[in-house]
């Protein structure tokens, strides 16, 4: 599902990823753990494709066999709508839109219609505990609760390959671990695969693969 080799990313002269390789398989779920300041964020946005590694070393990415190095930013986007669900560190919620139409959007941005990315977007909302929260705004609602929807909108498209960075940082105990089983749950049901960036001892615990981040490498 996703192979990575000698992944490097700089930051000016900061050297924040120092070579990664990795090698994710279809329905895999991975946890990648480390201190603050490891690179695990980093790591995410460019497995993601939301951020390119350094072109000074020679790399390779591909997800599903697709060399994404290759493509376009165009071409890129549309991949990543199509087979790519995030979940962020911040939840990065659009604050003028609603609950609903926040989990919907990407739905949208794909063309399914109106009524079929609400009722998605409702049994997503539903399923996790929102069923009363549809029409708040981001600034209405809880950092727990706008962490659920964005979990919600990540999940609309049913992408493949989900990633995510701390996505209980901001949850009770109990909202944690039903957000733990919906990640398995997924998993035994449609064969998604989960990257998953935790400080939860207990998640990283839980997951087939724990991979350990130390200063810009994999250990
Ligand atoms: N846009 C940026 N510009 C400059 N430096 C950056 C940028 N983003 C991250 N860094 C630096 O890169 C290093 C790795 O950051 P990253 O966010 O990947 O860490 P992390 O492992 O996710 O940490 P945390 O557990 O605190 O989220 C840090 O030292 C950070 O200061
Ligand atoms: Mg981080």
């Amino acid at each position: 599902m996703i192979k990575a080799t000698n992944i490097h990313k700089y930051y000016s002269d900061l050297h924040v990823l120092k070579g990664v390789d990795l090698n994710i398989q279809k329905g895999e779920i991975v946890s990648i753990v480390g201190a603050s300041g490891a690179g695990k964020t980093t790591l995410l946005h460019i497995l993601g494709t939301l951020d390119r590694a350094s072109s000074k070393e020679q790399s390779s990415l591909h997800i599903n066999n697709v060399d994404i190095i290759s493509l376009s930013d165009k071409t890129l986007a549309k991949f990543r709508n199509e087979h790519i669900g995030f979940i962020f560190q911040f939840h990065q919620l659009l604050p003028e839109f609603t609950a609903l139409e926040n989990v919907c959007l990407p739905a949208f941005i794909k063309n399914t219609s109106k009524p079929d990315a609400e009722k998605r977007a409702k049994e997503l909302l539903d399923f996790l505990g929102l069923s009363h929260r549809y029409h708040h705004k981001p600034g209405e609602l809880s950092g727990g609760e706008q962490q659920r929807v964005a979990v919600a909108r990540a999940l609309i498209n049913n992408p493949e390959l989900i990633f995510a960075d701390e996505p209980s940082g901001n949850l009770d105990s109990e909202s944690a671990e039903n957000l733990h089983n919906l990640f398995f749950k997924l998993r035994d049901e449609f064969g998604q695969t989960f990257v998953i960036v935790t400080h939860n001892e207990e998640l990283a615990n839980m997951a087939d693969r724990k991979l350990v981040m130390v200063d810009g490498k994999i250990v």
